[in-house]
């Protein structure tokens, strides 16, 4: 998987130094980008048939974009230790679409972005922004959305100071196949987990 991540970075996508500057803003969401990512591509690699750089390309830049729209939203929110009131939620729910208008003088594929905008829809369609379900979601917003929550679950957060661990993040979800995450996704990464083959927490540097 280090090999296909180097081969993506060689690649030499024309906005990705501009987007790690951006993301250097907040160190936290650079890493969790870098590790949605890693985590990402490991599922595409257990799930795909084929080899195809191309797709590995647009999981690359897509999960690396997902989160980049916080960066437009007021850490008092996204830090806040306490439970979001409806309206900051509703602030939260922006940031897929915060992520496009950032990279709107890119013009990104439109793969990546619909990929990137779809990241919070869930498989039985109460997700946002647009309550799509199951196979309409888009395949790589729904490898991402199962790598996101891993990450999120296992890593530290304002909200909780330890991260949890890996078997319970795991437990969660397992608990979620079929109603946030997609199932068969959902099954694939926690086969590649118990396996050994990820390495949990890994960044690469670009
Ligand atoms: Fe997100």
């Amino acid at each position: 998987m280090k090999k296909i991540i180097e081969e993506c970075i060689k690649i030499n996508i024309p906005y990705l130094n501009y987007v790690n500057n951006l993301l250097l803003k907040d160190i936290n969401l650079l890493s969790h980008s870098k590790k949605v990512t890693y985590y990402s591509l490991c599922i595409l690699n257990s799930i795909s048939i084929e080899d195809n750089l191309q797709q590995y390309l647009k999981l690359f830049c897509s999960s690396m974009l997902h989160d980049l729209g916080k960066i437009n939203i007021d850490d008092y929110i996204l830090q806040k230790p306490s439970s979001l009131t409806e309206k900051e939620y509703e602030i939260v729910k922006t940031h897929p679409c915060e992520s496009l208008k950032i990279m709107n003088e890119f013009c990104l594929e439109k793969d990546i972005s619909d990929a990137i905008l779809h990241h919070h829809e869930r498989y039985d369609g109460k997700g946002y922004p647009s309550g799509l379900s199951k196979e309409n979601i888009p395949i790589l917003s729904r490898i991402i959305a199962v790598a996101d929550a891993f990450d999120a679950m296992t890593s530290s957060r304002c909200y909780r100071k330890r991260p949890m661990l890996k078997e319970y993040a795991l437990g969660e979800l397992l608990e979620n196949a079929g109603t946030q995450f997609d199932p068969y996704i959902t099954g694939s990464f926690i086969k590649l987990i118990e396996s050994g083959k990820i390495h949990l927490g890994w960044e690469f540097s670009l």
